[in-house]
């Protein structure tokens, strides 16, 4: 079983991360937009103010009447004055006076920009905003336009006369860069407050769901220890009844002590050299321990037989691989063990007993088996003959290869053979 509460802890706060990421950004999308609206509306407020105030320092009365030829008057400079003042303020490009011509024309009157200056009566470009003034409401442009001076949002603010009537208008030209510049600072500030707020939230959900989370996580941590304490039992459990049942097995015959736990252990040797691994290992060496567990139910008297076997007997003793399986078919959560028992006396060509399986048909734990059961039995003293001589017994080995063995499992024992030059890898005397 794998429980990994480290990776559901991380699940669980990424998945906090991303809803909040989500809905914070959501809202920082939708404020950001709100936002630029509310700045864009300031800076127009801030240019009205200007023409505003540039318009209320000029004298109607005077703006109205005066003509291209009065400059130098006096009264022309009383208004040329009034608007330098705002010609010096860093936010203004330009700021001069206009008149309503009539019929959607409007011209310069005075201008007291220093370097090229409008002409009195120069053609001034019409926009919406300029149209309103000189209806009687300071406006601004919506969208920047083009003159012979550069590219601007204007705002225009109509100055009265001392009956109440438009007497001219007054133009403060702001450069589109320096809307630009406006909106996109105050832009970029409100953003970075956005970002500061996000990754504050962001680290407060962490946070907060980290403290929830925790208990959770330590129980599910207890948890797996508790399960893979269990599975280590049950395992050693199972093990020791392997153990227990084989010792049962090789306890029948008093010639073939310990015959179950050899094999088990040369099966698992081969198995390891041949690339199994972990539970695999695991689970060939019980195949081995329980191999021949239907004997249980062949007699004592047949198979501690010092002689010969008759055909009946010997029918008797072919059937414990049956009784094995029968013995076995309950355990489903490991299914090498009923194939070991079953099929360990399978041929590779197909002579064996009791199915008559061949080649990959037989399953490979029960292939396994068989030869390192074939190996034991001619190291150790039967009931019928003394253990055989090494160099015999690898020779039955080679000679049965692809016949009685699988080649490759074969090959692997004989690889085994080959390195046990003092011939331990036998029935050991006083060995159970
Ligand atoms: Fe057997």
């Amino acid at each position: 079983m794998q429980l990994n509460p480290g990776k559901l802890s991380t699940k669980i706060l990424l998945m906090v991360a991303v809803i909040v990421l989500l809905s914070n950004s959501i809202l920082c999308v939708v404020s950001v937009i709100n936002t630029r609206k509310g700045i864009k509306k300031s800076i127009r407020q801030r240019m009205l103010d200007i023409a505003n105030c540039a318009s209320g320092s000029v004298n109607g009365d005077i703006l109205k009447t005066l003509r291209a030829e009065d400059a130098g008057t006096e009264k022309y400079k009383t208004v040329y004055n009034a608007l330098a003042i705002f010609r010096d303020n860093v936010e203004v490009k330009y700021v001069y006076g206009i008149r309503d011509e009539g019929g959607g024309r409007f011209t310069f009157t005075v201008d007291p920009t220093v370097a090229d200056p409008a002409t009195f009566g120069e053609k001034v470009v019409f926009t919406e905003a300029l149209a309103l003034a000189a209806r009687g409401t300071a406006a601004v442009d919506e969208v920047p336009y083009s003159d012979a001076w550069g590219e601007f949002y204007s705002a225009y603010s109509p100055v009265f006369d001392s009956s109440g009537k438009v007497a001219g208008i007054i133009g403060a030209d702001f450069s589109t860069s320096w809307f630009e510049a406006q909106l996109s600072e105050r832009t970029q500030a409100t953003v970075i407050s956005y970002l500061v707020i996000l990754l504050f939230t962001l680290a407060l959900a962490a946070v907060l769901s980290l403290l929830s989370v925790a208990p959770f996580v330590r129980r599910q941590e207890q948890l797996v220890v508790e399960v893979e304490r269990k599975a280590e039992e049950n395992e050693r459990l199972s093990l020791q009844v392997a153990q227990s049942l084989a010792a049962a097995i090789d306890a029948k015959d008093a010639y073939t002590k310990g015959h179950s736990s050899r094999v088990a252990e040369y099966a698992r040797e081969i198995a390891r050299r041949y690339g199994y691994q972990g539970k695999d290992l695991e689970k060939i060496y019980m195949a081995g321990l329980l191999h021949d567990v239907g004997k249980i139910g062949v007699p004592d008297g047949i198979i501690n037989k010092p002689s010969g076997l008759s055909e009946e007997e010997f029918e008797i003793i072919k059937k414990h691989p049956v009784m094995g399986d029968h013995i076995l078919k309950n355990i489903d959560s490991m299914p090498e063990l009923l194939a070991g028992a079953r099929w360990h006396h399978e041929r590779f060509d197909g002579g064996g007993y009791p199915d008559g399986l061949d080649h990959e048909k037989i399953p490979e734990t029960a292939r396994i088996i068989a030869v390192a059961d074939a190996y034991d039995a001619m190291t150790s003293n039967r009931s019928y003959r003394q253990a055989m001589p090494q160099a015999k017994i690898r020779e039955q080995i080679r000679k049965g290869r692809g016949t009685q063995f699988d080649p490759v499992f074969a090959d692997i024992m004989l690889a085994m053979i080959d390195e046990d030059s003092k011939y331990t890898m036998q029935e050991m005397p006083g060995q159970s």
